[in-house]
């Protein structure tokens, strides 16, 4: 059963933590609440990151919370069979967190007034990032050559389905009062500038101290400390840290450091095939 995946109108979900049943249960029948603030991103674009902002946000930066309940708990993936349960037992003001492509999401959504954050990433990061992860994480297969894993990512022939479909998809939502988005390199360039937006969306007001508070405890170096964020608590059959990190490098631009520029060439050869006509920067578009 480990590392076997199943399709789920059309996109792949690995059997060892996702059921047809559960992502039918997501998609029609879960209950979104109003005052439900959603982490959603394609999958190694700054998920657990954004994850740590909210949870440290929603205490006045205050880190007790973070450092004694597992980010799982307090930001519940709801697709995945456990997540759902989490994401259904937890106390309102909600928290939950989502790598489902927009069509896939639950309906209940676009009747209420749950707040998103999506969160995007530089695709050449989100691609190094998931190769290295793929090698870690059991549900998913071994991802092989980078060279061969890397035109199953173009095509979107990987868990979640395209990262060009996920981001297309889901910023057809800008403009909607309950949506706003930001960058993994806008995070890194200025996270305490975009912990202030961030705040604004979700009307939220922080003193000083507060926010130094988030902005401290939100950081690459306090979260990999941290066992409620590093992940040293997930089982190792779901999660072999061994050999590298969930937390690995948490910089932008490693991949020039991993592609050749034949890779880097071809990437951005699809990208411009995919991303043409989409009015948007992104901080990468030098690409
Ligand atoms: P790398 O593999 O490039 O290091 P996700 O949570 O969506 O799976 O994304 C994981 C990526 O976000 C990893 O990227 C991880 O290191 C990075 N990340 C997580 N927390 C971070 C932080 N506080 N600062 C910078 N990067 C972070």
């Amino acid at each position: 059963m480990a590392q076997e995946y199943f399709q789920y109108k059309g996109i792949s979900f690995p059997r060892l933590i996702y059921s047809e049943q559960g992502l039918r249960e997501v998609e029609n029948k879960f209950q979104v609440r109003d005052d439900d603030v959603f982490n959603v991103t394609y999958q190694k674009s700054g998920t657990v990151w954004m994850l740590e902002i909210l949870s440290l946000i929603h205490s006045n930066g205050d880190p007790s919370r973070c450092r004694t309940v597992p980010n799982w708990d307090r930001g519940p993936w709801y697709e995945t069979v456990l997540g759902l349960q989490t994401a259904r037992s937890n106390q309102p003001p909600r928290l939950i967190s989502s790598h489902l492509p927009i069509q896939l999401f639950a309906k209940s959504f676009f009747q209420s007034k749950a707040k998103v954050l999506y969160t995007v990433r530089n695709p050449k990061d989100v691609f190094v990032s998931l190769y290295h992860f793929a090698q870690i994480f059991r549900p998913y297969k071994e991802p092989g050559q980078l060279d061969q894993f890397l035109e199953q990512f173009l095509e979107g022939d990987v868990p979640f389905g395209s990262w060009f479909d996920h981001v297309k998809g889901w910023m057809g939502l800008r403009g909607h009062e309950n949506f706003f988005w930001i960058s993994y390199e806008e995070l890194q360039q200025d996270l305490r500038g975009s912990v202030e937006r961030i705040c604004r969306f979700l009307g939220k007001q922080l003193d000083a101290q507060a926010m130094d508070g988030v902005v401290e405890n939100a950081s690459f170096q306090a979260m990999k400390q941290n066992k409620m964020s590093n992940f040293s608590l997930a089982p190792r059959f779901l999660l072999d840290q061994t050999h590298s990190s969930f937390l690995r490098k948490g910089i932008a631009g490693d991949w020039k450091n991993q592609l050749t520029t034949a890779q880097s060439e071809n990437f951005d050869r699809v990208y411009r095939e995919q991303m043409q006509g989409l009015e948007l920067s992104f901080p990468w578009d030098e690409l």
